[in-house]
């Protein structure tokens, strides 16, 4: 059966009082839309450990620097609810745009230090946009536990950050990357890649895999990311935002592996924004 939308937040609250009231547990899965199997296995996940799962959709305006990209951003509702159909999800929330920041919001919510980096230094405002609706949708729901995928790993931080420090009583999740067969993460993004481009995007991870390969025998990200990026530009990607070894908590720069240090990149493909990160353990 499709779950339920709710478009209110006062509906919204009205079924989670009675779950409360009832002691179950609730756990949610943030999302923008246009649902992959990255986002379905978030809400299996969900779906294992709590009572009860709401997935929720907000293409969220404050997150995007570039009006282009809020634009194109691929919008799939009806779709995404069958998708999560044989989930067993029990409510999918969808709340309009006045919803969320009616009128006179005025509340900027920013991390400091973890977002000055990566996609933080190339995106200006999108941490403050994640920083700012993650928690109205952690207090929203009142769940118990929220899953993220560590494919968007700076944002999983983040979010971890932002909990602790605000004290909202949520178990932050990391679940794994949901990569194509041939390596490619999977993204909403993908979507917008034409076919031409949709062959050449998995040379990213090819690359950025064995970099992690030559980094755990010992080699230095100043010895081989010359070589990694010029890869990367002759398998036809236009730029590269990043291309980093950092540590996997406090996201510090490094330039040979350790325990927890993971490797980051972000670059375009004909107009399409890619990211992916791999541990290098
Ligand atoms: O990862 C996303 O889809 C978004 O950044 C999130 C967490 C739903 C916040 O808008």
């Amino acid at each position: 059966m499709i779950a339920p939308i709710e478009r209110t937040l006062t509906g919204l609250r009205a079924q989670t009082a009675v779950w409360r009231k009832a002691g179950e547990t609730i756990g949610v899965v943030p999302t923008m839309g246009a649902l992959h199997q990255g986002h379905l296995s978030l809400a299996r996940a969900a779906r294992a450990a709590c009572d009860r799962v709401i997935v929720t959709i907000f293409v969220n305006p404050k997150q995007f620097n570039n009006p282009d990209d809020l634009e194109n951003y691929p919008r799939t509702e009806e779709e995404d609810a069958r998708k999560l159909e044989s989930i067993g999800v029990d409510l999918i929330y969808v709340p309009s745009g006045d919803e969320m920041y009616p009128s006179g919001f005025a509340t900027t919510v920013h991390v400091d230090g973890l977002t000055d980096m990566l996609c933080g230094a190339t995106r200006p405002g999108h941490f403050d946009g994640v920083a700012t609706i993650v928690p109205k949708l952690f207090l929203q729901t009142s769940a118990d536990q929220a899953f993220f995928g560590e494919k968007d790993y700076q944002q999983l931080q983040v979010v971890r950050r932002l909990a602790r420090d605000l004290d909202i009583p949520i178990d932050v999740i990391g679940c794994p990357t949901i990569r194509e067969e041939d390596g490619l993460a999977m993204s909403s993004r993908n979507l917008l890649l034409s076919d031409r481009s949709r062959i050449k995007a998995p040379v990213l991870a090819e690359v950025m895999n064995d970099m992690a390969e030559r980094l755990k025998s010992g080699a230095t990200m100043t010895a081989i990311q010359d070589e990694a990026r010029t890869r990367i530009l002759a398998a036809g990607f236009n730029e590269i935002d990043y291309l980093e070894l950092r540590d996997g908590s406090d996201l510090s720069l490094l330039d040979a592996a350790k325990p927890d240090a993971r490797l980051f990149a972000a670059a375009w493909l004909a107009g399409v924004r890619l990211i992916d990160n791999i541990a290098v353990e």
